[in-house]
């Protein structure tokens, strides 16, 4: 437990040997699940909890400080954070969990914890814990429906939980700001939030308003001081309007002709003055396809044929693509096939969320020859102009 400001501890174990979380979402380095002590004059909180799998160091932690825990705030239901909810009303027989309606009745279906004990918050509602004050403010869909902000008032630190996070483990409590903070932070944006940019945008307006001297999310560092700027400028480039060149081009191969596609529409695009990324999707996690998405202007879907239709690295793509909700303006797809089959329909069809402008396909029977070729111009004349609108 580390002391970040007089009576303000910080409670979080590094998880670094996590894989994936969610089943979904890679953690090349990890992560961390943050937890808080807040101490007044009279009363003591605790700001969210633990993932279960650390629950035992987690409590031995909380219990070794010697607090009385006389409230517990949960910021969010999903039991990365509300893990030791459960075992902590246990130890602490009088102590009341405050969240929001549809945290208590998450907590309720996700852990059986007795409605008793949960105090649902109204908007701005306050908190007295002695000489201090905590304030929630309702911030649903930051990750979940259920998620809010606790205000510390007369400190000025903000608890966001899953909101500015990120599955970084190189510091200990404090942000670096480094480059390799940016990149983890918009992984984290691209996987969780984005999704959810136009909350994030309102939320992001919102602690811009609150002014707080620190912003202490439940996953990664703690933004402090001049440091608060370079994770709220992040999120402001990352939730404002999509004006980037960039175009990605994601592709999967078995005998090198949609390889030679892709490099030859890579160097078509390029010489047009557009970024291209171009990814083999056969060697990255997905994570990394997600932070391009960020802000990409174009996706362009490179497959070989696999039995009668695309590849499946392909479709999920498409699927992941269709369900972070990026600000993509268009899509296309290029690709070789031996015999039959189609290639556009089955990515096409994952696109019920987002309606990306379709653009025109180029789908070559076998290797490509000139006339193939003089299509993926064509294309990269659409691309370049789609890219434009
Ligand atoms: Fe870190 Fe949505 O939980």
């Amino acid at each position: 437990m580390k002391e970040i400001i007089d009576g303000v501890f910080y409670c979080g174990i590094h998880d670094k040997t996590r894989k994936i979380f969610d089943q979904l979402v890679p953690l090349p380095q990890g992560t961390t699940y943050n937890s808080y002590l807040v101490r007044g004059s009279e009363k003591s909180a605790l700001i969210d909890t633990m993932y279960q799998k650390f629950g035992g160091e987690y409590v031995d932690m909380i219990v070794a400080s010697g607090v009385k825990l006389d409230y517990i705030v949960s910021n969010h239901a999903e039991p990365d954070h509300s893990g030791m909810i459960p075992k902590l009303l246990e130890l602490f027989p009088d102590a009341a969990v405050y969240c929001s309606s549809k945290c208590s009745e998450n907590l309720q279906n996700m852990l059986h914890i007795d409605a008793a004990r949960l105090h649902v918050v109204a908007d701005g509602e306050d908190l007295s814990l002695g000489g201090r004050t905590l304030k929630f403010y309702l911030t649903p869909w930051v990750h979940w429906p259920d998620t809010m902000f606790t205000h510390l008032v007369e400190d000025n630190l903000l608890f966001t939980c899953d909101f500015f996070g990120a599955h970084y483990t190189k510091n200990e409590v404090f942000a670096d700001c480094s480059s390799d903070l940016a990149n983890s932070a918009k992984r984290y944006y691209a996987e969780i939030m984005m999704p959810f940019a136009n909350f994030c945008a309102k939320y992001l307006a919102k602690t811009k308003e609150l002014a707080p001297k620190m912003i202490l999310p439940s996953h990664g560092p703690i933004y402090r001081g001049d440091d608060v700027a370079f994770i709220e400028n992040l999120y402001s480039e990352w939730t404002s309007g999509n004006s980037s060149k960039k175009v990605i081009l994601a592709y999967v191969s078995m005998y090198d002709n949609t390889t030679l596609m892709a490099d030859y529409l890579e160097n078509a695009l390029v010489a047009k003055g557009l970024e291209v990324v171009k990814i083999d999707i056969m060697d990255i996690d997905e994570g990394e396809i997600a932070i391009e998405l960020v802000d990409a202007a174009g996706l362009i879907f490179g497959t070989s044929m696999v039995l009668t239709g695309p590849h499946p690295k392909s479709v999920y793509l498409a699927y992941l693509a269709n369900i972070l909700r990026p600000k993509l303006k268009f899509t296309s797809i290029i690709g070789s096939f031996g015999w039959g089959g189609n290639l556009a329909l089955p990515i096409n069809s994952m696109f019920t969320l987002t309606k990306p402008r379709q653009l025109s396909s180029v789908v070559v029977k076998g290797r490509p020859r000139r006339e193939d070729f003089e299509k993926l111009d064509a294309l990269a004349a659409e691309i370049k102009e789609a890219v434009s609108l």
